[in-house]
């Protein structure tokens, strides 16, 4: 099958090139990108309102244009102390693999990151391995990509960072993490379930007039929002807010512990903790987007400039990052009730997670019927032995002997006490 080049270069002024996405994957991304943005707008207050396709006069960015605040205030990434997969440079991985359809006939016996975006413009096109991803190849775990102790950078996997103009004075700086492998949640001891090849995580720092406002995580149950001063800063730098990486699921947390999600009574939990500390603002792919066209920024590194267009229009793919879920009759294939599937669909790229959002959640859990886009105030500690705080608002703070502080909290736990303390105080 030969595939027919959509792709359009274009000269921009700030000695970039750019390319467009089509109409159809721009209607998507901007498809998504409505709900309540009144509520988020009257969280504001005084502040103007975003844009997300400002005018020229709204517009505080040239393409291309990556501002230094965006780098001055990335937020540093605690991996998990015995993670097992890796960051991953995305132009090695896809050296891995074929193009094919979902229905498994091949498009491309060999990919590249340079051709990568002449694939067809489909959500229905996979990435799928060449050899068995199954037994964790080098490629899979990205066991050598650990980040330097001098400086954070991980030298072979730069992260990708979108800078879109929301007008006004308003910037979002998306930091999007790759990972080659997503190792699932196990369920009361069994698993691995929803593990999936290919992991794009990603988290966005919202500026207005060159300040941070907000930080927003991608994890389940949709992510969370904070406030900038809430989240903990890095030490050395009190600029650049601290996020952590769960084990396997890459899913970002604002604190270490455990984290429930999507099933009650903790059956399902991610993991974070103090581990390597990754700063990905010291090897990062920079680009602006428009919600038309991808533009190559130039990098604040200096011995970064010009790879992002060596690596050139990859972000236009729109198919999977990972094989498709493999069938039931594959013996690497399992199924649980409550798991789901061993091993699903490798997720979809960057430009596919609602960039253009006015709200700083990307999407809503489907029992969020009102699409609250709740930005928090304070910290949420996670849970268990590893937690660092407490989440039961401040109300018992102040109580001492601590045991008896302890004895209160566990009396109020699971009841609706904590839960309303959190709503009101979190
Ligand atoms: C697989 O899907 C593609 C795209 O939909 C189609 O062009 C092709 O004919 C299909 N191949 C088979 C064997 O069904
Ligand atoms: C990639 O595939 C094309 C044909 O689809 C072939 O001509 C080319 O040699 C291959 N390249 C590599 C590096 O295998």
């Amino acid at each position: 099958m030969l595939w027919i080049p959509v792709l359009t270069w274009a000269s921009a002024a700030s000695a970039s090139l750019s390319f467009s996405i089509d109409d159809s994957s721009f209607q998507k991304v901007l498809g998504d990108s409505s709900s309540r943005l009144d509520d988020f707008a009257s969280s504001l207050g005084h502040l103007p309102p975003i844009n997300p396709n400002p005018s020229p006069q709204e517009r505080t960015l040239k393409d291309g244009e990556i501002p230094r605040y965006c780098i001055d205030f990335a937020p540093l990434v605690h991996l998990y102390s015995e993670e097992r997969y890796m960051p991953y440079d995305i132009a090695s991985f896809v050296e891995n693999f074929k193009a094919t359809w979902g229905n498994g006939s091949v498009i491309a016996e060999n990919v590249s990151i340079d051709t990568l975006g002449d694939l067809p413009n489909s959500d229905d096109v996979y990435l799928t391995s060449l050899t068995d991803f199954d037994a964790d190849p080098d490629w899979i775990t990205g066991k050598h990509n650990h980040p330097s102790l001098i400086d954070g950078s991980i030298k072979e996997a730069p992260a990708t960072l979108v800078v879109v103009d929301k007008g006004n004075g308003w910037v979002d700086a998306f930091w999007f993490y790759f990972y080659s492998f997503n190792l699932g949640p196990y369920v009361m001891g069994a698993g691995p379930y929803g593990n999936h090849v290919g992991d794009w995580e990603h988290s966005l720092v919202r500026f207005y007039n060159g300040k941070p406002q907000i930080v927003w995580m991608s994890a389940h149950g949709g992510g969370a929002a904070f406030k900038y001063e809430a989240m903990e800063k890095y030490a050395i730098d009190q600029r650049h807010p601290i996020i952590f990486s769960a084990t396997g699921t890459h899913a970002n947390y604002a604190s270490v512990g455990q984290f429930p999600h999507d099933l009650p009574y903790n059956i399902l939990c991610d993991f974070t903790d103090r581990g390597e500390l990754w700063n990905p603002s010291r090897n990062y792919l920079g680009y602006t987007f428009d919600g038309i066209n991808v533009f190559y920024a130039q990098n604040w590194n200096r011995q970064h400039q010009g790879r992002e267009k060596k690596y050139g229009h990859w972000l236009k793919f729109s198919g999977h990052w990972g094989d498709a879920e493999i069938p039931m009759s594959d013996p690497r294939q399992k199924y649980n009730f409550i798991g789901g599937h061993k091993y699903i669909d490798g997720p979809t790229g960057p430009l596919s997670k609602n960039l253009l959002r006015s709200v700083p959640c990307e999407r809503h859990k489907w029992w969020n019927v009102f699409g609250v886009c709740r930005i928090r105030h304070n910290l949420h500690f996670g849970i268990g032995v590893e937690s660092e705080g407490y989440n039961c608002g401040a109300i018992f703070d102040w109580v001492r002997p601590r045991w008896l502080k302890s004895v209160l909290d566990k009396l109020t736990w699971g009841g609706v006490l904590c839960f309303v303390a959190d709503l009101i105080g979190g």
